[in-house]
C-alpha cells in the first residue's frame, strides 16, 4: 500500500517540544514525514532534532537554496495531511486571513492536503475573542481543529491552551486519514475484564488490558463508523468519538450491552467476562481468622450467547473473540457454534507476544462455513483493522441483515 505523506508544521510555542513526539510517532506509523517550522520555532527546538527524527530536510527559510523553488507549493499539493502543532495565536491567525509570509504559512495556503491545527497558547489567548472568531473561521472552511487541553500551562495559568498530547494528536492525524469504509454502520465492541466482588476491598478478576477492544472501537471510528464501547475497568482512556459505557461486574456489562444493541448492525466481544462470581459479597472486609477460607462461586450470565439466541429479532454480525490456551481450534469452533457467531477470532493466550496485556497479537479467524484464516503477529491496532475488514466483507456479503442471519 503507498505511504501517506503528512507535512508538521511548527510554529513558535513553548509547546514545540512537544512537536519531537508527535514526529517520532507519526513515523513509526509509517507515514512519510516532512517538516516545516517558522522562524520563532527554530528557537525553541532545533531544526537538527525534526531532520534526525524525520529522516527528512527541514525548512524553515523561503528561500533555503537546498530545495527547489516551489517546495512551498509542492509540500502542500504532494502530501495527505498537514499538521500545525503547536499553532500559536499568530499563526491561527494568519490562516484566517490568507498571509502568506514564510515557508509554512504559504505552503498552508497552496495546500490542496487537509489540514489539522492545534492550537496551543496561554488560556487568555487562546479565550480572545478575536482567536476564537479566527478558529470559527478555519473550522467554517472545512479545516481540523483539535481542541487544546485544560490544566497547568507553562505561563503558570490554569486553563484551556495546552497542546494535546502527541498520541492524540496522532490519532486524529489517523481519522483524517483513513478512507471512511465503515460509514453508515453502528458498531457495538466489549473490552476489557470484569471484576466481582468478594468483599469491599477485594475482587475476582483476569488479566485483560482492554488493549485490543479499545484498538478495535479507535479503529472503527476512523473509519467513519459510529461506535459504543462497553468497557470494564481498565487504564486507558476512553478513545475520542465512541459513546463511552463503563461496567464493573458481568452483570454491569450484560445489561450496557443490552440496553445498547439496538440500531447496532455489528457486535464484536473482545471482553473477558468473568465467567464464575462469588455468590455472595461480604459487607466488610473478611477478617483474617480461619487457616482456609472456601469462596463458592456461580456462573454469570453469558452475554455472548445470550446475543446469539436473540439473533433473529436483533439481525446484526456477530463476532466473539475466543481466549485459549490449549486445543486453540477445536475450542472456538466450539464457542463459534455455540453462541450462534458469524465468526470467531481465536487467540492463544499462552504465548508472551499474544493475547492479554501485550501490543501484539497472533489470531485466527474462523467462519460459519469452516473456513479458517490466519494471520501473521501483528500488532493489535493491525489486527482491529483486519478483523473490521473482515467484518466489512461478511456486511457486504449479505450477513447481519434480516435475510443473511
Ligand atoms: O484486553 P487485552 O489485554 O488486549 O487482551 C485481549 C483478549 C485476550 C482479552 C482478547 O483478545 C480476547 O481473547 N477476548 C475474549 C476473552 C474471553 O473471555 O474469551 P472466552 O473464550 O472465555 O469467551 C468467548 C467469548 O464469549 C468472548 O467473546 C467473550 O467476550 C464472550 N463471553 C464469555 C463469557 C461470558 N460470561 N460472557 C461473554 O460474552
Amino acid at each position: 500500500m503507498k505511504r501517506k505523506g503528512v507535512v508538521v508544521g511548527i510554529t513558535g510555542g513553548i509547546a514545540a517540544y512537544k512537536a519531537a513526539e508527535l514526529v517520532r510517532l507519526l513515523v513509526k506509523d509509517r507515514l512519510i514525514v516532512r517538516v516545516a517550522m517558522t522562524r520563532s520555532a527554530t528557537r525553541f527546538v532545533t531544526p537538527l532534532t525534526f531532520e534526525a527524527l524525520s529522516g527528512n530536510r527541514v525548512v524553515y527559510d523561503m528561500f533555503d537554496q537546498d530545495g527547489t523553488v516551489m517546495d512551498h507549493i509542492r509540500w502542500g499539493q504532494e502530501s495527505d495531511l498537514i499538521i500545525i502543532a503547536p499553532a500559536t495565536a499568530d499563526f491561527i491567525g494568519k490562516m484566517a486571513h490568507g498571509i502568506g509570509d514564510d515557508f509554512l504559512s504559504t505552503c498552508v495556503i497552496a495546500a490542496t492536503a487537509r489540514i489539522l491545527v492545534c492550537p496551543s497558547m496561554n488560556d487568555r489567548m487562546f479565550m480572545n475573542p478575536a482567536v476564537q472568531e479566527n478558529l470559527r473561521v478555519l473550522r467554517s472552511r472545512g479545516i481540523a481543529v483539535l481542541e487544546p487541553g485544560q490544566g497547568g500551562l507553562a505561563c503558570g495559568a490554569e486553563g484551556p491552551g495546552r497542546l494535546p498530547e502527541p498520541a492524540e494528536i496522532l490519532e486524529q492525524a489517523r481519522v483524517l486519514l483513513s478512507e471512511k469504509d465503515l460509514f453508515g454502520h453502528k458498531i457495538l465492541i466489549s473490552a476489557g475484564p470484569t471484576v466481582e466482588p468478594i468483599d469491599p476491598v477485594r475482587y475476582i478478576t483476569n488479566r485483560s488490558s482492554g488493549k485490543m477492544g479499545y484498538a478495535l472501537a479507535r479503529a472503527a471510528v476512523r473509519r467513519g463508523a459510529k461506535v459504543v464501547l462497553v468497557s470494564g475497568p481498565t487504564g486507558l482512556k476512553a478513545p475520542t468519538g465512541v459513546v463511552f459505557c463503563p461496567a464493573k461486574t458481568a452483570d454491569e456489562m450484560y445489561r450496557l450491552v443490552f440496553e445498547n444493541r439496538e440500531g447496532c448492525d455489528i457486535v464484536i466481544k473482545a471482553a473477558a467476562v468473568s465467567d464464575y462470581r462469588p455468590l455472595e459479597c461480604a459487607g466488610r472486609k473478611v477478617k483474617k481468622e480461619a487457616e482456609s477460607l472456601s469462596l463458592e462461586l456461580i456462573r454469570n450470565p453469558d452475554i455472548l450467547a445470550r446475543l446469539g439466541e436473540t439473533k433473529a429479532a436483533f439481525p446484526c454480525i456477530l463476532v466473539g473473540f475466543a481466549a485459549e490456551t490449549e486445543d486453540l481450534l477445536a475450542n472456538a469452533q466450539k464457542k463459534l457454534k455455540a453462541k450462534h457467531l458469524d465468526m470467531i477470532v481465536a487467540n492463544d493466550v499462552s504465548r508472551t507476544d499474544a493475547g492479554f496485556e501485550t501490543d501484539t497479537n497472533l489470531v485466527k479467524f474462523i467462519y460459519r462455513d469452516g473456513r479458517v484464516e490466519e494471520a501473521p503477529l501483528m500488532t493489535k491496532d493491525e489486527v482491529a483493522d483486519l478483523v473490521l475488514n473482515r467484518v466489512r466483507d461478511l456486511s457486504e456479503a449479505g450477513f447481519g441483515h434480516a435475510k443473511g442471519t
